[in-house]
């Protein structure tokens, strides 16, 4: 099961779904598997966010600012590392991308329709160069590749992901509430599902699949299977 699709060409596979249905742990190793690039958008989003703190502008009230600085940020990524690292206005955000200030921030930033365009356009411009790739986010099979060879719609209980995301933090020496953390997740899938632009939805030709009761290996097995069952029937 192991062998690599001879899709030499192109090969697009989206995973979207909410904040901790394990699509990050999955689309990289999904990737590492089908010996293709990985593209996780929402550190994009988060490197746009990481800027704007950077440079004291709040998102909620300066959403000109914003849009002015996601225009100069020139996003982008080292793909020699892996995961890939983020680059903007020629500094590594990496380390910043996922501290507690970023992430409460980030949602409001990716509410804002202007800046949702600009990344969208720099996404559909990295699957130009980079045609063989797994990535990963919101919008990626709805908006950004509606042309994807696979699609895939990730979703957990609450619960179940607010525990994940409680061991993540634990494994990094933070203290964690599984109770708040769960009640953040919830209004953070509403704030994600409710906005105008490139809402998160499941794409209608896409597989779903609920991790709540599987391991990250079975995840990933499972969707390589049906990478490899589509690519052998096309
Ligand atoms: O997947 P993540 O937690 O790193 O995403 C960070 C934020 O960006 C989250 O609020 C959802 C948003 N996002 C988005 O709106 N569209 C994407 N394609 C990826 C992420």
């Amino acid at each position: 099961m192991n062998q690599t699709p001879n899709f030499t060409d192109h090969l697009i596979v989206t995973l979207d779904g909410p904040a901790g249905s394990g699509k990050s742990a999955v689309a990289r190793q999904l990737a590492q598997r089908l010996e293709v690039d990985f593209l996780d958008t929402g550190a994009m989003y988060r490197g746009i966010t990481a800027l704007c703190l950077n440079h004291d502008i709040d998102p909620m009230t300066q959403p000109d600012k914003v849009l002015e600085i996601a225009r100069k940020a020139e996003l982008d990524f080292d793909w020699q590392v892996d995961p890939p690292a983020l680059y903007a206005m020629g500094q590594n955000l990496t380390e910043q991308l996922r501290s507690s200030a970023v992430t409460l921030a980030v949602s409001g930033i990716a509410a804002l329709g202007p800046i949702r365009e600009i990344l969208v356009e720099a996404q559909r411009k990295i699957g130009k160069a980079h045609p063989r790739l797994v990535t990963e986010g919101r919008d990626q099979g709805s908006v950004v590749f509606p042309e994807a060879e696979v699609k895939f719609y990730l979703v957990a209980k609450p619960q179940v992901r607010a525990k994940r995301r409680a061991l993540q933090m634990r494994q990094a020496g933070q203290q964690a509430d599984e109770n708040l953390i769960c009640k953040q997740i919830v209004e953070r899938d509403h704030k994600d599902s409710t906005r105008k632009d490139g809402p998160l939805i499941c794409p209608d030709d896409a597989v779903t699949i609920d991790t709540s009761e599987m391991t990250l290996n079975q995840v990933v097995e499972h969707l390589h299977q049906i990478v490899m069952q589509r690519l052998t029937n096309v």
